[in-house]
């Protein structure tokens, strides 16, 4: 079964509208954090950002070099002020997104794209990395 380009494209700007939602989501959760751990969680949010940003900047690219218009629009962001609920969104948001380039991984193997392939490998790397420090951050601050 072969992958057509326009569904490639459809999945990808899937992946880079949740890219812009995890860049807003870090951002404002750094800005929004309130309590004792403040400090660090705000430090956290902020270097996760740097990553989400390269994913953005490599999807947006990938889309324009294989014909496609790339989203401009964020996916939904759920604001909270507490920390517990910011490291919730934050673990379920990267698990997501794990699963999402998985199957889009396979995806562009099938579609025969295989640099597209192994990059979504390094970036199922990258947000597997996200998601075990905010579970260990959620695991050592409330038990
Ligand atoms: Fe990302
Ligand atoms: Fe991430």
């Amino acid at each position: 079964m072969s992958v057509e380009t326009s569904t490639l494209l459809d999945g990808l700007n899937v992946d880079l509208a949740h890219e812009y939602q995890a860049i807003v989501m870090y951002n404002t959760y750094a800005a929004a954090v309130t309590g004792i751990h403040r400090k660090e969680l705000q430090a956290f949010f902020l270097e996760e950002v740097a990553d989400e940003f390269e994913h953005a900047k490599f999807l947006a690219d990938k889309i324009t070099a294989l014909g496609g218009t790339p989203v401009t629009s964020p996916a939904e962001v759920r604001f909270t002020t507490d920390p517990r609920e910011m490291l919730e969104s934050v673990v379920k948001a990267e698990s997501e997104t794990v699963d999402r380039y998985v199957y889009r991984m396979k995806q562009a193997q099938e579609y025969g794209d295989y640099g597209l392939a192994s990059t979504l490998d390094a970036m199922i790397a990258d947000e597997t990395r996200h998601k075990e420090e905010s579970e260990k951050l959620l695991r050592g601050q409330w038990g």
